[in-house]
C-alpha cells in the first residue's frame, strides 16, 4: 500500500485513560480523524470496540504505526502521567518524525519540565506545544478549557482543532495561544491553584453556616443555589449545592466523608512559584496548608480533647443578614485570590519574558473548566478595557465590588474568629486587602531589626536608593548580635 493512503489522520492520541478517551471522542465529533495508541495495547482494542465502536477513530498497536497513520505536519497528543512517561513517549516519537513535526504534551506537567522540553525538542528540529487541559472528563468529552503554549509555528496547525474541541463562552473558545514554551503550563498551573483557594473558600463559608449558623445542608445548599443566581454564579458553587443535597439510604452523604483532603501538587506548584517569584499569593498558599492540616486528622483528633477554643453562646444575632456577610466575604474573598493569581503571572511573565493576554486568559477560564464563573468575564472585561492593569483590584469593577463587600467580609472574620472557627483563606484575603492598600507598613521596624543584629543597613523614607547603617548600640563592630544573652 502506497504510504499516503495511510496518512489519513488529523491527529495521533497517545494515553487512554478516560481524559483521552474522551479527548479523542471529543475531536471524532467534530470531524476530526484520531489515530490512538496506549502502552498496554490491550486497551486500543477495548477502546475500538466500545466507547469509539462506530466512530472514525482508529486505532494502532505501535508508535511507529502511530505515526505513519498522520498527515504531515504530524501532530502527536500525549495524555500520560505527567513526569518521566512524558520523556520516555517524547524519545520514542522523535527518531521516527520529521522535522517540523508537533509534539503536544496535554498532561498536568510542571512549567519548568515544559520549557526543558520544548528547548529539547526544538532544538532537533521539531516543534513543542506543552498544553493546560481543564474541566475534568466531562469537560474533556463535550468542550474543555485548554492553554497552549510553546513553539508559536506549531500553533496555526493545532489551532482549528484545539478551538473547535474547546468549550464556547460568549460565543468564543476557551481556548488561544498563551505564549512561549511553559506559559501554558503556567497558567494552567494557576488555575488549579485558583481551583484550591475557592474549595476552601466555600468549605470555610460551609463551616460558618453549619458551625455557627447551625444550617442544615438542605439549607445551606438553597444558600448556594440561590447565590448561584447572582455574582457568585460558577461551576463550584453549583456543584456544592449538589453535593450538600445528595442523599444515599436517607442519609447526606456529605456528612459521611472522612475530612482528610487530598491533593495532587499543582497547588503546591503554585505555592512554591509564589516563594520563588516573591510574590504574595497567599490564599492558594492557604488553601495548600488546610488540606495539609486537614490531613492530620488523627492528630486533631488527640488535640481536640485538650485543645479549648472560646466559651461562646449560640448565635443570636440576625441570621438573614449574616448569610447576606456570608456571599460578600466569599465574594471579596474570591476577587483577592484572581488578583493574587494574575499578579503570579504577571511575574512569572517578566522572569520568562512572557507576553501574556490576562483578558484571553480569563476568556479561556471562562468556561469549559473547574473555576468556570461568570466573574471571569468581569475579570475579561477589565482586562479588555485596559492591558496594562496593574492589578485587578485597581479596576474599577473590583474596586466598587469589594468595597461593597468590605463591611460584611469584615463582619463574618470577626465572628468566626470569636466562635473559633478556622477560616484561614477568608482571613489572609483581607490580611492581603489592607496590607496592600497600606501607603505605610510596619517593615520600617523590620529593617531597623535587620540592620541592628546583622548589619543588613536600611534606605530612608526621603532618600531611596543609598543605604545606611546605624550604630544602634554604641560598642561592638557593625554586627551587634550578642545583646541578649538569657
Ligand atoms: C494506557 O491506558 C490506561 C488506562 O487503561 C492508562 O491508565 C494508562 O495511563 C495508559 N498509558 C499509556 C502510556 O498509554
Ligand atoms: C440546630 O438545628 C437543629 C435542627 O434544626 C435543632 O434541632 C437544634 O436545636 C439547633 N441547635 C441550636 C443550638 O440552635
Ligand atoms: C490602566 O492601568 C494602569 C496601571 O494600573 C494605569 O496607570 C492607567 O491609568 C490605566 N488606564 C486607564 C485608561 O484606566
Ligand atoms: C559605635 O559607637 C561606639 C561608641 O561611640 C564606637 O566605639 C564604635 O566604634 C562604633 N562602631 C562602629 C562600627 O562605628
Ligand atoms: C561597617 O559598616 C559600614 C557601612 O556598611 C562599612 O563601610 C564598614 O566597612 C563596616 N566595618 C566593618 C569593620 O565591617
Amino acid at each position: 500500500m502506497a504510504e499516503n493512503n495511510k496518512e489519513k489522520a488529523d491527529i495521533g492520541l497517545i494515553g487512554l485513560a478516560v481524559m483521552g478517551q474522551n479527548l479523542i471522542l471529543n475531536m471524532n465529533d467534530h470531524g476530526f480523524t484520531v489515530a490512538c495508541f496506549n502502552r498496554t495495547v490491550s486497551k486500543v482494542d477495548q477502546f475500538l470496540n466500545n466507547e469509539a465502536k462506530g466512530t472514525n477513530v482508529i486505532g494502532v498497536h505501535s508508535i511507529e504505526e502511530l505515526v505513519q497513520s498522520l498527515k504531515k505536519p504530524r501532530r502527536v497528543m500525549l495524555l500520560v502521567q505527567a513526569g518521566t512517561a512524558v520523556d520516555d513517549f517524547i524519545n520514542k516519537l522523535i527518531p521516527l518524525l520529521d522535522q517540523g513535526d508537533i509534539i503536544i504534551d496535554g498532561g498536568n506537567s510542571l512549567y519548568k519540565d515544559s520549557i526543558r522540553r520544548a528547548k529539547e525538542i526544538e532544538d532537533k528540529g521539531f516543534l513543542f506545544i506543552g498544553t493546560g487541559v481543564s474541566g475534568g472528563e466531562e469537560g474533556a468529552r463535550i468542550g474543555p478549557s485548554l492553554m497552549p503554549g510553546g513553539s508559536e509555528k506549531a500553533w496555526e496547525h493545532v489551532k482549528p482543532i484545539f478551538q473547535k474541541i474547546a468549550a464556547k463562552a460568549d460565543g468564543e473558545p476557551c481556548c488561544d495561544w498563551v505564549g512561549p514554551s511553559g506559559s501554558g503550563h503556567f497558567v494552567k498551573m494557576v488555575h488549579n491553584g485558583i481551583e484550591y483557594g475557592d474549595m476552601q473558600l466555600i468549605c470555610e463559608i460551609y463551616n460558618i453556616m453549619k458551625d455557627i449558623l447551625n444550617m442544615s445542608n438542605d439549607e445551606i445548599a438553597d444558600t448556594f443555589t440561590e447565590w448561584n443566581k447572582g455574582t457568585l454564579d460558577s461551576f463550584l458553587i453549583e456543584i456544592t449545592a449538589n453535593i450538600l443535597r445528595y442523599q444515599e439510604k436517607g442519609k447526606h452523604v456529605v456528612d459521611l466523608i472522612r475530612d482528610s483532603a487530598g491533593q495532587k501538587g499543582t497547588g503546591k506548584w503554585t505555592g512554591i512559584a509564589a516563594l520563588e517569584y516573591g510574590v504574595p499569593v497567599t490564599l492558594i498558599g492557604e488553601s495548600v496548608f488546610a488540606r495539609c492540616l486537614s490531613s492530620l486528622i488523627d492528630e486533631r483528633g488527640r488535640a481536640s480533647t485538650q485543645l479549648k477554643g472560646p466559651n461562646v453562646q449560640d448565635f443570636d444575632g440576625d441570621k438573614k443578614q449574616f448569610i447576606e456577610y456570608l456571599g460578600q466575604a466569599l465574594y471579596a474573598s474570591k476577587i483577592i485570590s484572581y488578583a493574587q493569581g494574575f499578579m503570579l503571572m504577571r511575574q512569572a511573565a517578566k522572569e520568562y519574558s512572557w507576553k501574556l493576554n490576562y483578558g484571553s486568559i480569563a476568556l479561556m477560564w471562562r468556561g469549559g473548566c473547574i473555576i468556570r464563573s461568570v466573574f471571569l468575564g468581569n475579570i475579561k472585561a477589565a482586562y479588555d478595557k485596559n492591558e496594562s492593569l496593574e492589578n485587578l483590584l485597581l479596576d474599577h469593577f473590583f474596586t466598587d465590588a469589594i468595597n461593597k463587600c468590605q463591611q460584611g467580609w469584615r463582619k463574618v472574620i470577626a465572628t468566626a474568629t470569636v466562635y473559633g472557627i478556622p477560616i484561614p483563606c477568608l482571613s489572609t484575603a483581607l490580611a492581603f486587602y489592607d496590607g496592600y492598600r497600606s501607603k505605610r507598613l510596619p517593615a520600617n521596624l523590620i529593617q531597623a531589626q535587620r540592620d541592628y543584629f546583622g548589619a543588613h543597613t536600611y534606605e530612608l523614607l526621603d532618600n531611596p536608593g543609598t543605604y545606611v547603617h546605624t550604630n544602634w548600640t554604641g560598642h561592638g563592630g557593625n554586627v551587634t548580635a550578642s545583646t541578649y544573652i538569657h
